[in-house]
């Protein structure tokens, strides 16, 4: 049994292979939390009681609830709770806040009774981690004064170590009310010091590593940009201060969600610890009606004492098996190439079929067509909403060209922005109510184009006809779905206001259930100006996202080293360019382009019709070894080995379940003059084994792969690229 309650005390335990989470209904009735970390032993019969933990003194301006009487030891601003929600006491940041029809903001939040049950929960219209093997626990909190109810749920995925949090807030009073605050999940730790893991960046440069402590006053990190961000990524990790790679106390934190979110880390007065993620509060004023109710997105949590890499690999496993759905989840996707750099918007169909015969002949499977392809669209600056082929530019139809492509033995996908429309198109001529925007107000452009309300359904279904008419066009086969702006205007001529940043993610996630639901041949990979919405939200529709829009190799190793603390190399998109690179005019050779492409989706995004004879025997050779080595790649074991923003190199691993194979990847970062020599240690390998390199036939034993390294080689020459296939050699 995962999830264990024991009527006598009124504590709730909820066991993972590895980890405990502890709660318990105290007598006044308020949710306490009194333990998440290593697994307490203890079974049905006995649960071990973590109450002790909890600790009653007197403290000056810690005030006490009218239930506790004269006792001024008992104060919600000292107790861990689950829930925590504003006016009741708890002068900490809270998880919930309300206005309630009487313009009061407090609502104090009292069990009311809890449910068991098999199989894991799932939220309507919303993303969330889906399991059969796994127990669901739902606990009914109630305002008495005002009616509102919130339904707290929790996942317990045993063998995974993982447990998800959500909550359903319901109005069950007699007047409207207003959630101005609506987080999923609070972690309260009583004791201990952490520092608080993050992931900032910006356009085309994704994801950067940042640790911090965290201290008293609050650390807030989120999104207010209608998407997860490239600001921001929506996955946060709460570290022991000596946590590192290989070991030490750490709980991942991983938002399902697309839109605006905020996560909150503080260190109180008594030195306790509060972390909670959720929905952001700023352009958030969510109304309930009577009767009306809001399902909250989900956190996944994690708790591993084996370190941040232990860490990624569970979520790596939830992902791939638990978010990610569909016939490619896990499939080998096919290896494309993307018109983008190739020709940006100068193309017609002869262009798109010459990167067809140039992809049959160097092994690529797909080829897609990118931006520009629709409506009045020679830049940037028009089109967006006209998803009408341009049968004039291409010099053909769609399903003409197709069939040429289909005919090289190469698949098609088409490139799609449905969110958006140019102020100069057909569409927003007819429906300029259809966009967001502020009346009286001029409004934010961005990339030269305006974010269509996704919020109202004629809106979506508008689009989503017009789409499906093209990709019925002929055999489409891969949607890249794109969305290039922050919103800013967050205005819906129709809506109420405060619904519409909420409203808008789930009018995203229906219009996306409904492609996959009729398309479900078709693969989708995400994007948003590369990887500005490269969440677990967008995962649960689209199994592998444009990682970013930078595809310089070197700038990718961090990006990439980044993106692995959450998100498992078969989700990164990630392709091989021309150089000098369009983002940063760097050079690296195509070796190195290879080698970093391959700890993702693989592909290319470059013009094979530009390459020399020698090019693209080596591009045939990459794709070679990219399909033989994709099923480690793909459902292998992923490993760091060094921290590409401070070492002189980045270096990565792939290992199989058995242990018996391993691919190791090496970029150089640095190169200096009589450069010393550099030593990666390698890990996740059996340590008795003995390991074949495929190459030189050279033998190594495990434990001296891990416990000594291997030195890279010393090469007169930027950015050198290693990859060495690793084998089990049996006797
Ligand atoms: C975004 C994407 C790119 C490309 C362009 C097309 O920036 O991330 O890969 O599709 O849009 O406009």
């Amino acid at each position: 049994m995962a999830i264990i309650y024991e009527r006598k005390t009124h504590i709730f335990t909820l066991h993972t292979e590895h980890s405990t989470y502890q709660m318990k209904v105290d007598a006044f009735g308020y949710l306490l939390h009194l333990y998440y970390g290593g697994r307490i032993p203890g079974s049905m019969e006995s649960v071990p009681s973590m109450d002790y933990l909890l600790t009653y003194y007197d403290r000056g301006f810690s005030g006490n609830p009218s239930a506790a009487g004269l006792d001024r030891t008992y104060s919600l601003d000292v107790l861990p709770q689950e829930y925590p929600s504003l006016g009741t006491g708890d002068f900490r940041g809270s998880a919930f806040a309300v206005r309630n029809g009487d313009g009061s903001e407090s609502c104090s939040l009292h069990y009311v009774s809890h449910k068991i049950g098999k199989g894991k929960y799932s939220l309507e219209g919303l993303p969330a981690v889906y399991a059969e093997e796994a127990q669901t626990l739902e606990i009914l909190l109630e305002d008495s004064v005002s009616g509102i109810q919130v339904r707290l749920l929790y996942g317990v995925l045993e063998k995974e170590d993982i447990i998800t949090r959500s909550a359903i807030v319901w109005n069950g009073g007699s007047r409207k009310i207003v959630v101005e605050k609506a987080l999923s999940a609070c972690v309260d730790f009583v004791s201990g010091e952490y520092d608080l893991i993050s992931f900032h960046g910006r356009h085309a440069m994704e994801r950067n590593f940042q640790r911090k402590p965290i201290d008293c006053g609050s650390q807030v990190l989120g999104s207010r940009r209608g998407t997860s961000s490239h600001q921001c990524n929506p996955a946060v990790i709460v570290a022991g201060r000596e946590t590192g790679e290989d070991g030490g106390d750490c709980y991942g934190m991983m938002f399902v969600y697309s839109g605006n979110f905020m996560c909150e880390a503080e260190r109180d007065q008594f030195g306790q610890t509060r972390v909670m993620m959720g929905l952001q509060s700023d352009l958030f004023h969510y109304p309930l009606q009577p009767g009306e109710a809001l399902a909250l997105p989900e956190v996944v949590l994690g708790y591993t004492g084996s370190g941040l890499g232990e860490l990624s690999r569970m979520f790596h496993g939830v992902i791939r098996n638990h978010i990610c759905r569909g016939e490619y989840r896990d499939r080998i996707r096919p290896v494309l190439l993307n018109s983008w750099e190739a020709s940006y918007f100068d193309f017609n169909a002869d262009t798109i079929c010459a990167l067809a015969e140039s992809a049959a002949e160097l092994g690529i499977d797909m080829v897609v067509m990118d931006d520009g392809w629709f409506g009045k669209r020679e830049d940037d600056n028009s089109g967006l909403g006209d998803w009408l082929v341009n049968e004039k530019k291409l010099g053909c139809t769609l399903g003409e060209m197709i069939a040429r492509i289909n005919g090289c033995g190469v698949k098609f996908g088409i490139w799609i922005e449905p969110e958006m429309v140019s102020e100069d198109s057909d569409l927003y001529r007819e429906h300029p109510d259809w966009a967001l925007r502020i009346p009286g107000r001029e409004p934010v452009r961005s990339r030269n184009q305006l974010v269509l309300d996704f919020s109202r359904e004629e809106v979506r279904n508008y689009v989503f006809d017009r789409i499906c008419e093209v990709l019925e066009q002929g055999n489409v086969e891969y949607v890249k779905w794109d969305m290039n702006r922050s919103i800013a205007d967050v205005y819906s001529a129709r809506n109420d206001q405060g619904k519409v940043a909420y409203d808008y993610v789930i009018g995203v996630y229906d219009f996306l259930e409904k492609l996959v639901r009729r398309y479900p041949h078709i693969m989708i990979e995400g994007c948003s100006g590369g990887g500005g919405r490269f969440d677990a939200g967008m995962l649960y529709y689209t199994p592998q996202i444009w990682c970013s829009d930078n595809t310089d190799a070197v700038d990718r190793v961090r990006i990439q080293y980044g993106t692995s603390f959450f998100y498992p190399a078969s989700t990164v998109g990630a392709h091989v360019s021309a150089v000098p690179n369009h983002q940063t005019g760097r050079r690296t050779c195509l070796h190195t382009r290879g080698v970093v492409a391959m700890a993702g989706t693989f592909g290319y995004e470059l013009d094979p019709g530009k390459l020399s004879e020698e090019e693209k025997e080596e591009v045939r050779e990459q794709v070679r070894q990219f399909k033989k080595h994709a099923p480690l790649i793909y459902h292998g074991d992923y490993y760091r080995l060094s921290d590409p923003f401070r070492d002189a190199f980045g270096a990565w691993m792939f290992v199989s379940e058995d242990r018996s194979s391993a691919l190791l990847s090496a970029v150089m970062l640095e190169i200096h003059g009589n450069m010393p020599v550099q030593y990666v240690r390698l890990k996740g390998l059996k340590p008795e084994a003995v390991y074949e390199d495929a190459r030189s036939h050279q033998c190594y034993l495990g434990a001296a792969l891990m416990n000594a390294g291997l030195p890279l080689p010393v090469r007169l020459e930027e950015y050198a690229a290693y990859q060495i296939e690793l084998n089990e050699k049996k006797n």
